[in-house]
């Protein structure tokens, strides 16, 4: 097997840190009575988000043969979704089993987190790290990083219950405005010429293994929008009876329109003939120029067909994000290859805790013009999430077994993790899903 380097250690290690050190931030604030509440069986209490990402690292430790020792505790309630581990307890009852107790959640988190930076020592003064090895500890940061973002989806949908605008979760760094001067921005859409185009991840650094391997797929011309759709956008769409009228929508999303009594986007209200919600930033009016989240696909899908276009297809997103026609080759991110950062994109570390307006990250745009890709909203695409051809698994069970019934997504969101995202991340869920902060923007034939 390949031997990688002494500094790949190094830079392991700093990201282990790092993305500890943020589960923390993002934990701190929740008392012990909320951090054991399941809001709904999408999502997990914030104690088993933070025990559970600590016992993923523990299985990677175990892998590697490393003794946990008798120190440890019990985490038969940790396991989420891995038969091979066996027992699992479903993910609906989470909530009715609060152990370990957050107490004991924490201190074997500072136990599993002394025992993987020893393992990593041992590593760099044994020279021993193996590609294998990387890709197993970048898949555990990782995995945290996802589950970062779930834990903000689960506070959102736990927090808007209290009528109490003040009864909130209050972010330990929060670096949004109070008031944003609106940017002015053309609404239009930008042309991306057709032909042969390589989708997937091109480089040699991480990716998930459902990113690769590129393949040639073919497009016709088409036109997107420049931005994604806005909440003003998406009132006239409801204003137009838009959630009354069976010709926009697909079959099993009327069902639900229907069912459910859908007439807005998940955490909307009307109060006095206005729309509000109540987010990290309190109880508000529905800020007009941002975009629209918390939308099923159902939703983004029946609004494409009002506004007479449609979601765009993955590889569709992808080129408008990545294809750079002067140097004849993709980058990772829209704006370029550089890292996400405070100019060029909304994300977690940007602690605004909201997508931002449109018009808001002009640095970040990307060759063709598209901006907001990467941030403030996942955006949902026509691409069913299936495995792309020649797909080998990485790590058995964690992207190959859910490749059925769900829709890609990409892009990221403002509670994404910085690096996690790129132009080539899938992110996928079930079309009725409204808790993930979903949006989108459409795009439309040239013919
Ligand atoms: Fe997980």
């Amino acid at each position: 097997m390949t031997q990688v380097t002494t500094s790949d250690v190094n830079r392991l290690r700093l990201d282990f840190l790092n993305v500890r050190n943020t589960t923390s931030i993002i934990f701190e604030p929740i008392s012990i009575e909320d951090a054991v509440m399941q809001s709904d069986p999408f999502g997990s209490t914030p104690n088993w988000h933070i025990a559970h990402v600590t016992w993923f690292f523990q299985k990677i430790l175990e892998k590697y043969k490393q003794n946990i020792g008798a120190d440890s505790i019990n985490t038969d309630y940790l396991n989420s979704y891995y038969q091979r581990y066996r027992k699992i307890l479903p993910k609906s009852e989470r909530g009715k089993f609060p152990r370990p107790k957050v107490s004991e959640t924490l201190k074997y988190r500072s136990l599993i987190e002394e025992m993987f930076l020893k393992f990593l020592d041992n590593i760099e003064r044994n020279n021993s790290l193996t590609r294998n090895l990387v890709y197993d500890i970048e898949l555990a940061n990782q995995h945290e990083m996802q589950h970062q973002e779930l834990l903000i989806y689960d506070l959102q949908h736990y927090f808007q219950r209290f009528d109490d605008a003040e009864d909130n979760y209050h972010p330990k760094i929060n670096k949004r405005p109070n008031s944003i001067d609106n940017p002015v921005v053309e609404q239009g859409m930008v042309k991306i010429p057709g032909g042969l185009y390589e989708l997937g991840f091109s480089r040699s650094d991480f990716c998930y293994d459902n990113e690769v391997p590129e393949h040639k797929t073919y497009l016709n011309a088409y036109e997107i929008d420049t931005y994604p759709v806005t909440n003003k956008q998406f009132m006239a769409f409801i204003d137009a009876g838009g959630y009354e009228d069976y010709r926009f929508w697909l079959s099993d999303g009327w069902d639900i329109v229907n069912e459910k009594k859908w007439d807005s986007p998940l955490y909307w209200q009307k109060m006095e003939g206005y729309w509000y919600k109540k987010d990290f930033g309190g109880l508000n009016k529905i800020s007009p120029d941002e975009p629209a989240t918390n939308v099923s696909y159902y939703e983004a899908d029946a609004y494409s067909k009002w506004a007479g276009k449609r979601l765009p297809t993955e590889a569709e997103w992808e080129k408008a994000a990545s294809w750079n026609e002067d140097l004849k080759k993709k980058t990772n991110y829209p704006w370029g290859d550089e890292l996400p950062s405070d100019h060029n994109a909304n994300m977690l570390e940007s602690w605004n805790w909201a997508p931002c307006q449109i018009g808001s990250y002009p640095q970040g745009k990307s060759y063709y013009g598209c901006q907001q890709m990467l941030g403030d909203v996942w955006e949902w695409t026509s691409s069913e999430y299936v495995l792309y051809p020649g797909f080998r698994s990485k790590f058995s069970e964690y992207t190959d077994k859910w490749a059925i019934n769900q829709k890609v997504l990409r892009g990221g969101s403002f509670a994404t993790p910085r690096s996690q995202i790129r132009n080539s991340y899938r992110n996928y869920f079930k079309p009725h899903e409204r808790i993930p902060f979903s949006g989108f923007r459409c795009v439309r034939d040239l013919l």
